[in-house]
This record gives C-alpha cells, structure tokens and sequence, in this order.
C-alpha cells in the first residue's frame, strides 16, 4: 500500500511490462510508467529477437512499442504513461508532432516525451495547445526548467512533466539532486501546469532525496524500488541530506516569464542523451 504520508508520485523507469506487474505486486501501487528508446531496446523480447539476428523493420518497431505500452496499460490502467519519440538533432518539427499525436492515440494516459532541444520546445508549444500531455526528458539545467514553463504556458494543471536526470549529472561529478532542489526553488510560485518528475534513479538515497526534496513524481528502475520495499518503504522529511560528495549546482533566479527562446537551452548532456536514445532506438531496425 502506499504509504499515507507520501506526496511524491511513484513511477516505473522500464520498457518491461513483467516489471510492472512484478513491482505492482511487490509495492501494492504504481502511479505510473517511464519509458524511453533505450528501455524498449532492453526489453527481454526485443533482446531475443536481437540475439536471433531478427532486426524489426520500421514499422515493426513502432507496433512493438505500441503493444508494449498497451500491456502496460492493462496492469496499470490508472498509471500516467510516458512515451517517447524518436529524435536526433536532425528530426523536423514536422516530424516529431506526427509521432507525437500517433503515440498520444496509444493511451488515454500518454504524455509524450520529447527531448529539451529546439525543436522539442516548438513541437511542446503546438501540442500543449492541442491539450496532448507532454514529459520533456533531457533536463540538465534551470534555464532548460525555465525554458519548457514558458514553452508550455497556459497548458492545465500537471499536463507537462520536466525530466532532470539526476543520476547523469553525478557521473559527471555534479549533484543532480541540487538540480532538483533548484527547479523546485524556481517553481515555488509556479502555476503548477509543470510538474517535477525526478529521473535517472541510480540509487535508494537518489530515490529518497527526491521525495524529500518536493518531486512531484520519481521514476525508479525496479532494482531500486525493490531496494526500497525491502527497507520498508521509508518516507523521508525535509531534513533528509544526500549523502554523496559532490558539487552543488548554484541556484539562478529566472524570470519564467520571459519567451523560451531567451533561455540558453544548450547542454552537453543532453546532446549526448539524444544521441544514445537515437543509436539504442536504431539498433533495433533493420
Ligand atoms: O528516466 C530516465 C532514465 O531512464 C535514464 O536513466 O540511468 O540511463 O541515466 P539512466
């Protein structure tokens, strides 16, 4: 059962629908689902098919993306549900809203992800006014946060999710969870139209820093959600520290006002995020 005390939405980061039953199970709850290019590639059945040589075509891929979120969709019929389109630094506009409103048709629960680069923000702005939920995955910074609440302005209340990956900016030996810390600073006064999910879980202490740093949802690989029902699934307060030694991100004051496109949206991190999503996405086609 959920703990009564437990603001934070808790989500699966996986690509399998056997985890989500299994974790389901295990927790009593799950509020929802993460998936991106690289969890569908890791996928039990798309690895066998790998193994076999048996590459999918184009539209094969897309079909077994569609079937995996609707098996998900079945063990969790409440759960939100992200999915995310193909993109590289290439990818039109155009093209990133045809998959977007393919995918949005997959769930009555879908947010679709779309990563925080140029033409991720534009497609964001059009779809948001066409009322599609949107999950912008690749966050590595304030001015990103900044940039998706204006992009998507207006939208109702928790339709947009904003990603930080936590655990990506630890392995460059900067606090991803002063990240999170910063966001939830920058939004305090928000119109709440974007919500805080906390991605890139690597650990218990990442899981539990984000629900006492004010996430509104963690998605948690089930490793690490298996680690926390073990322990009990403890709720931590506000006096919670993250315990690892790293650098803290400064805290910027934005005007979240201001047009997206005055933000600087540039990130390493995020250009290399695309790029392993695309290269792990297209492993599996023919
Ligand atoms: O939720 C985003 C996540 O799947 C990325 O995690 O461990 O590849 O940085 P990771």
């Amino acid at each position: 059962m959920k703990p009564d005390n437990l603001k934070t939405r808790i989500f699966l980061d996986s690509g399998n629908p056997e985890e989500t039953r299994e974790i389901l199970e295990l927790l009593g709850f799950l509020d929802g689902q993460t998936t991106n290019p690289s969890l569908i590639a890791k996928n039990p059945e798309a690895q066998k098919r790998l193994e076999l040589g048996d590459k999918f075509s184009a539209e094969e891929v897309n079909d077994f993306y569609k079937d995996v979120i609707e098996k998900i969709e079945t063990i969790i019929p409440e759960g939100s549900l992200s999915i995310e389109v193909y993109a590289d630094k290439d990818t039109l506009v155009e093209d990133i809203l045809t998959q977007a409103r393919q995918m949005n048709t997959w769930s009555d629960n879908a947010y679709i992800k779309l990563p925080i680069i140029q033409s991720g923000l534009e497609a964001a702005e059009v779809l948001t006014k066409e009322g599609v939920r949107v999950n912008m995955t690749l966050c590595f910074s304030q001015q990103q946060a900044a940039a998706v609440y204006s992009a998507t302005a207006g939208a109702r209340a928790d339709s947009v999710y904003l990603s930080p990956f936590v655990g990506r900016l630890d392995d460059k030996g900067i606090n991803g969870m002063s990240l999170i810390k910063n966001i939830h600073n920058l939004y305090k006064n928000s119109d709440k139209h974007v919500s805080i999910l906390s991605a890139s879980i690597r650990s218990l202490d990442h899981l539990l820093a984000s629900i006492a740093y004010g996430a509104d949802i963690v998605t948690v690989p089930g490793k690490i959600l298996r680690q926390w029902a073990e322990a009990g699934m403890p709720v931590p307060d506000e006096s919670y520290k993250y315990s690892a030694e790293l650098e803290d991100i400064e805290y910027e004051d934005l005007d979240m006002q201001s047009d997206w496109k005055n933000f600087n949206i540039q990130h390493n991190l995020t250009d290399a995020g695309l790029q392993k999503f695309a290269d792990d996405w297209n492993s599996l086609v023919k």
